[in-house]
This record gives structure tokens, sequence and C-alpha cells, in this order.
């Protein structure tokens, strides 16, 4: 991949901005454009920490997503069929410009902007720093380029984006309905929103360990009806929802004009 490709990937990113957003001139001499600089992450669960650690950014996308996965007994979908699934969710194709909010080490982002023609672009969004180092060492291409910032409050206008993606992060992050409603207002009408999060079984003597359990590392259990409600109350359509252990996929379509 030569420089210039990645940079352009970089440029076209930026433009997307808010107009204060780029006024701020954000710095990108570390291959991702921040928008947070010095300051680090809040850090106040166990689960934060491990974000914003070096050592989890380093082995995140080749081991530590896996294992969580097989041990969780997750959903019995490998990282491959979850990163296509995610390309069909989303309808991904040609020149359309995708956000991926809390992308971690780019783990997703590199393969949704891989679905794009040479003009589309995947922003990988996300609040922690040696994850994005991590995905701007990793995860960076002609189509897929970085922000930090914080998910509950996007720079972005309202309609920037194609498709809008968020997995395996609003169990974790703070004000996860928050960063739905941040979510909803990015997608252009007639885009496609997709996300995957904990789900809490419905069975008490499940449920109840679970959610306790989970809360104590700092990660939420959310029912099957939260997002959906939330995607049905925001006028989405074509709602969707795939429940695979403890984890549920929920896509939808924002109306057309
Ligand atoms: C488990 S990783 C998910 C990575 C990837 N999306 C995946 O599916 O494997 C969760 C990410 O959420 C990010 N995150 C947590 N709070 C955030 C916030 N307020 N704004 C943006 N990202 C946040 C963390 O830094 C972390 O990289």
């Amino acid at each position: 991949m030569s420089i210039s490709s990645v940079d352009g990937a970089l440029d076209r990113a930026r433009i997307l901005l808010r107009p204060a957003a780029q006024a701020a001139r954000a710095a990108s001499n570390e291959g991702f454009i921040d928008l947070i600089g010095p300051v680090e992450a809040p850090q106040p669960t166990a689960a934060q920490r491990a974000m914003n650690s070096k050592f989890v950014a380093a082995i995140y996308e080749r081991l530590w997503r896996p294992v969580g996965v097989a041990a969780l007994g997750f959903y019995g979908l490998s990282g491959m069929d979850e990163r296509a699934k995610a390309v069909k969710d989303l309808r991904l194709r040609d020149d359309k410009k995708v956000l991926d909010v809390a992308c971690g080490p780019g783990n997703f982002t590199k393969s949704l902007g891989a679905a794009l023609s040479d003009q589309g672009i995947a922003i990988g969004f996300d609040i922690s720093r040696p994850m994005l180092l991590q995905a701007a060492r990793e995860n960076r291409s002609g189509t897929a380029a970085y922000v930090r910032g914080d998910a509950r409050n996007l720079p972005f206008d309202d309609g920037t984006f194609d498709a809008v993606c968020c997995y395996a992060a609003l169990y974790l992050v703070p004000e996860p309905l928050t960063v739905v409603v941040e979510l909803i207002r990015v997608l252009a009408p007639g885009g496609r929103i997709a996300i995957m999060t904990s789900y809490t079984r419905e069975h008490p003597l499940i449920s109840t360990p679970l959610t306790l359990g989970a809360r104590t590392v700092g990660v939420r259990m959310f029912d099957r009806t939260t997002f959906t409600d939330i995607f049905a109350d925001a006028g989405l359509t074509e709602i969707e929802q795939e429940i695979h252990g403890v984890a549920q996929f929920v896509t939808a379509t924002k109306p057309a004009g």
C-alpha cells in the first residue's frame, strides 16, 4: 500500500469532519487524526482499562477477541464470517462512506474499506490511543482511515455516512444510549446501521448471574428490545435482530428523504 493512497484516505476522512474539528487542525502525525490530544481516555472499569492498554491493543485482533468469543460461546461465527456479515448487513459497495464507531485496532474497519471502490472510505473511530496506534500500524489502507474522539459526541454533521456500525462496544462505553442516538444522527437517509452488543438471556437463572458477573468488570448486558425499540422510535425501517448466544446483532435502514 503506497503512502500516498494511505494519506489520501486520511485526507478524505478529514474532509468529513465538522468544520470546527477540521479547524482544530488535529494532529495526524501518528497515522490517525487525533481530536483529543494528550488527554487519556477515562478508564473507570476493568473493561475500559483493558481497552486502553498497549498490551491488549497489540493482541486484541489475533488473540483477545477470538479467545473471548470462543470462551463465552458467543455466537459460533468465525471472525471472517462476522466481517462478511458486516459488509452484507451494511450493503457496502462503490464509493460509500462508512463509520465504524469504537473500532478498536481496526479489525473490522479495514475489511469494510476493502468492500468499497477507491473513492469510498471507511473511518474507524475510537477513544483509545493504543488501539488507534495499532490500527494505524496494521489496518490502514487506501480506503480505511482512523479518527480519535468520543463516540458520545461524534464530530460529523447529521447524515454524513451511508453506513454506520458499532460492534462489541456498546456494552462497555459510558452512556451507550447516547452513542446509539449519535450513530443514527450521522447516518444519511437511505443508509444502513448495524450494531453488535451483549444480550442477557431471558431466563432469570441465566440472566441474573450473567448480568451481575458482567457488571463487576464494567460490561452491561442488554435485553432483547432496548435497541430494536430505539431504532423503531427513531423511525428506522427494516429492523432485524439476530441472537447468537449472549450476543445480539441489530440492523436497520434510515428511510430515504
Ligand atoms: C471491544 S473493542 C471493539 C473493537 C471492534 N469494534 C470489535 O468489534 O472487535 C471496544 C472499543 O470501544 C472503545 N470505546 C470505549 N469507550 C469509547 C468512547 N466513549 N468513544 C469511542 N470509543 C470508545 C474502546 O476504546 C475499544 O477500542
